[in-house]
């Protein structure tokens, strides 16, 4: 998920992939490498750290000559953050070098197959597996490098943008995307590749973007051969002109990091239960999980920890995780748990939740639990980070870096992510039928595209939000599983807004809250057609004779609250344990307009930090 860059052509290229990689900062990183060719020998610096860090490095390792080079900033995935496991990575025999963004699902097979062939790895990482499956395939056919690349992705599973240098070939670099993004730069007799425009639009504006199963072979002096991984097949090569400036590049063409992230969710959910859930063989598939299942079927209780929009997702988890596998959940601000002095045992399961990983409070929080024996199992998204190595053990978020200080595609992915540990549990204690367990996961792999049907609804939601941008309080009601998405609805319009809001569960209205409706109170409501929606909608009567402004996010095609709300959002039906996935979706994209409309610093509100690294 993170930047790739490389040059082919009659300029130096360390300069070109170094300020490249740096223009790719952005994206976030944990780690940075190169590979240089400079027609004898491939030199190859790495380094955990930044991509200064990098150029420290390579100032002392390798000699900077050659005009053919990659580079690569990595965001861990498989392998923590260190100078081992950065790219980019050599086979065995040192002539093959690869740089990769993404996750190779199947690594772990091929590995034990290569390992049995007498191949030797010096990583963790999936990526080094896939070096080798093509040095493997390029003898065993005695094949070229693109030839070798074809046959080598056919026998993969997963996502990945590479590029691949022989230094036995050293005129060309072979390229390839599945799932995750890949530019060619189009120069006078040179070649620019990168994960985005942003490395080469000073040299050209000729861009060609890869499609996904599309390789291409790169060759100094000829036409760009771009072809159908699946059968070699030729595409013919589509030059676009690039009309894009350095910023907006960074931003995907988007306003904000938050409105690109927004949109990133469909893909980060795919990547988040990638390998994970194997519906065909009805499976879900987490290391973490397995190696402690006693502790989790053990356990007296699951005992959730974090802050912020991470202890919603952690609210999602407690109804979805007492429903599916009926072990008792309690949910804590992690802030609260380190000094309250709380009774924990042996018997108790900890799951910290942590986009960042480095969040002050979780970290006590983990610390104190572990002191009193309790498994501390970790749900971060951030490989390598203080909470990632703090817990007994854990899964990751595969969202790749979230840049936007409000939380969005961390939100979706962690409950992506604990609804697979849910139901994995379930099936383990047998407090769900298999029948209902495939059904579970056929409509989890559809989630991805009810998120993109649900963004949809972008433009009808601005529209909405130009009506209440001047508005100085707003109530966030839910029911059951969408209680918590009230609660992160309401989080995500006060942190960058600036507008007092508040989420409340819907039936709370008449204990307190109900003396605040009136006309100039805007209240959104979740309404959809499961989980107690006629009790949700006499609530929203009892708003709306009060004169209270109804925003109601509504299953497509609810006609009852059409009938009463003053705006109806409509959103895909899904199972109701999977709505939060959906239902949040409008309220982000209301909180971003209101916001961007109300000229606040949506991807750096005032006050506020990334992560909350300390107390
Ligand atoms: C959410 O939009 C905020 N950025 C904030 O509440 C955040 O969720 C909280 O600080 C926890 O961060 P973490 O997930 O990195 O631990
Ligand atoms: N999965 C690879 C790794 O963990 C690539 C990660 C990335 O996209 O940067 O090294």
């Amino acid at each position: 998920m993170c930047g790739i860059v490389g040059y082919i052509g009659h300029r130096e290229a360390y300069p070109i992939i170094i300020e490249g990689l740096k223009r790719l900062e952005y994206r976030g990183y944990d780690s940075a490498g190169i590979a240089l060719f400079d027609g004898n020998s491939l030199k190859i610096s790495k380094t955990k750290g930044k991509v200064s860090d990098l150029e420290e490095r390579s100032e002392k390792e390798i000699t900077k000559n050659g005009s053919l080079g990659i580079g690569h900033t990595r965001w861990a995935t498989h392998g923590v953050p260190n100078d081992v496991n950065s790219h980019p990575h050599a086979s065995n025999s040192g002539d093959l070098a690869i740089i990769h963004n993404g996750i190779i699902e199947n690594y772990d097979s091929l590995k034990k197959e290569l390992i049995s062939r007498g191949y030797t790895f010096q990583s963790d990482t999936d990526t080094e597996v896939l070096i080798n499956l093509i040095e493997d395939v390029k003898k065993k056919e005695n094949v070229k490098l693109g030839k070798a690349v074809q046959i080598a992705l056919n026998q993969v599973i997963g996502a990945y943008a590479i590029a691949v240098f022989d230094k036995s070939k050293p005129g060309e670099v072979v390229i390839a995307r599945l799932g995750s993004p890949l530019a060619v730069g189009v120069g006078e007799d040179e070649f620019f590749i990168a994960s985005d425009a942003s490395p080469f639009i000073e040299y050209t504006k000729n861009a060609i973007y890869l499609e996904d199963e599309e390789m291409a072979i790169i060759r100094l002096g000829k036409e760009i051969k771009i072809r159908k991984i699946i059968d070699d097949s030729l595409v013919d090569p589509y030059v676009q002109e690039l009309q894009m400036n350095l910023e907006e590049i960074e931003k995907g063409g988007y306003e904000h990091f938050m409105l690109k992230e927004i949109h990133e969710q469909p893909r980060a959910i795919r990547d988040t239960y990638r390998g994970r859930l194997l519906r065909d063989e009805a499976i879900i598939k987490m290391a973490g999980v397995e190696d402690n299942m006693k502790k989790f079927l053990n356990a007296d209780r699951i005992i959730i920890i974090a802050c912020g929009t991470s202890w919603h997702a952690g609210l999602v988890a407690e109804y979805i995780f007492e429903e599916f596998s009926r072990i008792p959940v309690e949910v804590e601000y992690a802030s609260e748990f380190r000094y309250r002095n709380p009774v924990i045992t042996e018997k108790d399961v900890v799951i910290a939740i942590s986009q960042s990983g480095e969040t002050a409070d979780t970290l006590a929080a983990i610390k104190l639990a572990k002191s009193k024996g309790a498994f501390v199992f970790g749900v971060c998204n951030v490989v390598g980070s203080s909470i990632a190595r703090e817990t007994d053990a854990g899964a990751y978020t595969h969202a790749g870096p979230e840049i936007g200080v409000a939380s969005t595609k961390a939100f979706t992915t962690q409950i992506t992510v604990l609804t697979l540990i849910a139901l994995r549990l379930a099936r383990a204690k047998g407090t769900m039928s298999s029948s209902d367990f495939r059904l579970y996961l056929q409509e989890l792999e559809l989630i991805p595209q009810k998120v993109e049907q649900a963004l949809k609804v972008d433009e009808h939601v601005k529209q909405i939000a130009k009506e209440y941008l001047l508005s100085t309080n707003c109530l966030y009601l839910g029911r059951g599983y969408n209680f918590p998405v009230a609660l992160e609805g309401a989080l995500k319009l006060k942190e960058i807004s600036y507008i007092h809001a508040e989420g409340y569960p819907a039936a709370e209205m008449k204990h307190g809250p109900i003396a605040l409706i009136d006309d100039r109170m805007p209240v959104i409501v979740i309404a959809t057609s499961k989980g107690h929606y006629e009790k949700v909608v006499s609530n929203i009567q009892e708003i709306k004779s009060r004169k209270g402004k109804i925003i109601a996010v509504v299953t497509e095609g609810d006609t009852a609250v059409k009938e009463i709300a003053d705006h109806v959002i409509e959103i895909p039906d899904s199972e109701e344990a999977f709505s939060p996935l959906l239902t949040t979706i409008p309220l982000q994209l209301l909180s971003y307009h209101i916001a961007v409309m109300r000229n606040c610093n949506v991807d750096q509100p005032r006050n506020l930090a990334k992560s909350v690294t300390v107390e």
